[in-house]
Formats: C-alpha cells, sequence, structure tokens
C-alpha cells in the first residue's frame, strides 16, 4: 500500500479485478455510453477476414489476457489453419474456464493456456504444428491503461516474444470529443462509479482495511494535455481510514488516484510502436473514428 503514502495518493488498479469487480466491468462494457467493447467488436466482425489473411496460413495466435474470448472468436472462426491458440492470464481459475471453453467450441485448434502476467517475462509453449508466424492479440485498449513509458516497454518485450517474424494485432481507443469520453466513463446508472469503489471494497476484505464507501465519490476527467481520462475517488468528508497497522488521514476533497486511459491518435500510436521496432500494415476503424484495431509487424532490420 505504498501509493496511499504518496502525494498525491494512488492505489494498484489491480485491486479491480476481484469477482466482484471482473462482472461490474462486464456490466460496464454493456453499458450505452461505455462505446469502446462495442465498438471493437463491430471492427472485428467487418474486418476479420483482411485481418486474417494478414496473419496468414498456420500462424499462432498470442493472446494477452484471455477475458474477451468473444472478440478472439471472431478471429478464430476466420484465421486459416491457425498452428494453435495461446491465451495468457494471471488468473488461474479463469483462464482454465476460457481455455476448456474454447478448446471446446474449437476441437481442431490446439490451445495451450499459460497462467503468467503478461507484463514480466514468459516462456511461448511449443505447438504441435510448426507455426509459420506468432501474431500477438491484445484487444481492448488495454495498452491504454499503462503509462506512455511503461507502454513503450510492454510493447518492446511483446517484440521479443513474438520474434523475427512476428506481428502485434492490437485494439487502441482513440482521442476524440472529451464530451463522448467523458460519458464513457460516467455512466449514468453509476456502474462505473460502483467498478471504481470496489476497488476499497476490495482491500477492505484482503487487507483488512475499513474504508466507508458512502463517504468516496467517483471522479473522471479528461486531462487534454496529457491525452487521457483519469480515475480517482475523492473523499467527501474529512476521515481516516486503518490499512492493516496503518492510518491514512485523508482531507475532504482529496483525491486517490486509481487508474489512466490512455487515447491515442493513429498516428501517436504507431510512432509509439515504431520506437518498440513495430511498423503499422494496417489500421481498421469505425465509422466515427471512435475505437482502432490496428496490425503491426517487427521491423526487419537491415
Ligand atoms: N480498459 C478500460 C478502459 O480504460 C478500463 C476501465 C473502464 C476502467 N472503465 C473504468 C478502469 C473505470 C477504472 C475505472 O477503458
Amino acid at each position: 500500500m505504498q501509493g496511499l503514502g504518496h502525494r498525491p495518493k494512488t492505489l494498484p488498479c489491480k485491486f479491480f479485478y476481484d469477482k466482484r469487480g471482473s462482472q461490474l466491468f462486464d456490466r460496464i462494457c454493456e453499458l450505452e455510453e461505455y462505446y469502446p467493447t462495442r465498438t471493437e467488436m463491430s471492427i472485428m466482425r467487418r474486418f476479420s477476414g483482411e485481418m486474417a489473411t494478414l496473419l496468414g496460413k498456420e500462424c499462432l495466435l498470442v493472446e494477452y489476457g484471455s477475458g474477451s474470448s468473444l472478440k478472439t472468436r471472431i478471429l478464430l472462426d476466420a484465421m486459416v489453419q491457425p498452428a494453435g491458440y495461446v491465451p495468457i492470464d494471471i488468473s488461474e481459475e479463469h483462464l482454465k474456464l476460457s481455455a476448456q471453453r474454447l478448446a471446446q467450441a474449437y476441437p481442431h485448434i490446439e490451445v495451450l493456456p499459460v497462467c503468467a502476467d503478461y507484463t514480466q517475462s514468459f516462456a511461448l509453449p511449443r505447438s504441435q504444428k510448426q507455426p509459420r508466424g506468432r501474431c500477438v492479440y491484445f484487444p481492448g485498449s488495454t495498452i491504454g491503461n499503462f503509462e506512455k513509458e511503461e507502454a513503450l516497454g510492454f510493447l518492446r518485450r511483446i517484440a521479443q516474444v513474438c520474434g523475427e517474424d512476428g506481428s502485434l494485432l492490437i485494439g487502441v481507443d482513440l482521442k476524440k470529443d472529451p464530451a463522448v469520453l467523458s460519458r464513457a466513463y460516467n455512466d449514468s446508472a453509476g456502474v462505473t462509479a460502483e467498478f471504481n469503489l470496489n476497488i476499497l471494497r476490495h482491500i477492505n476484505s484482503e487487507l483488512d482495511a475499513d474504508f466507508d464507501l458512502a463517504k468516496w465519490e467517483h471522479v473522471a476527467l479528461y486531462n487534454q494535455r496529457r491525452g487521457r481520462i483519469e480515475m480517482y475517488l475523492e473523499s467527501a468528508v474529512e476521515q481516516r481510514a486503518h490499512i492493516a497497522d496503518c492510518i491514512v488521514r485523508f482531507e475532504r476533497g482529496e483525491t486517490i488516484h486509481t487508474e489512466n486511459s490512455h487515447k491515442y491518435t493513429p498516428e501517436e500510436f504507431a510512432d509509439l510502436a515504431a520506437a518498440a521496432g513495430f511498423e503499422r500494415l494496417k489500421i481498421w476503424m469505425d465509422e466515427k473514428k471512435y475505437f482502432s484495431v490496428q496490425y503491426f509487424q517487427m521491423r526487419l532490420a537491415s
């Protein structure tokens, strides 16, 4: 809990995703205001054929996070004789379940789950079929939740994993009218607020803390200069909370920074990926240009 000693105070975003947090996030994805999931799905449906052509025959598909099997299925349906599918997830339980379901639905595709933190290094399993290429699939614009420098380091590690003939297919949320962005993170049903507050509930149970959820408010603001949505919890009153053996004081109006969601222009993201050694071959977008799915290949050293 070092972040609570920082100024301003922060909390690690991994505390969002306990069981309840995952359920709340699923509900966020269905909200009218939350355009990213729906828009990415429509891009996948519309362009999966083109994506599969670029991936080529007998490609090994490596997915970072195995949550959104819906998007993956669209891709697997379009791919020509994939060499295998490698879902990577930190949650063993979640990984097993989604791997099982996929193996059932795609008996002709070898499913090779890897339980790992994909921000750290891990070894790729060998598939029975020799792959002709490898593609890392990273949907959901989770890349936006990394700080810019972290995102670069992360893309560099992806480059190492997919190797010389490797490629990257990634979902990236785009810069747009701040009002649209603000609505997406301040939905009228208050689900995003509940999701943000759930981080405190999770910490209460996990770390023997006593945050009073009624005394905290969800705040999401678009920071134009930094091109990102910033998520905070704001203390409605002056208060204290116990966390294990510590006491933390909060002023009224003081905030805890819980998450960022960076938005990119197509050019900005191409530049970021280029710094990690990737060349963009294709970008697909919806008509309003709200969201993008981008395809990169490793730039061959000349
Ligand atoms: N990857 C999601 C995003 O940046 C995560 C997210 C959506 C989120 N709504 C949130 C994170 C609210 C924290 C709070 O769009």
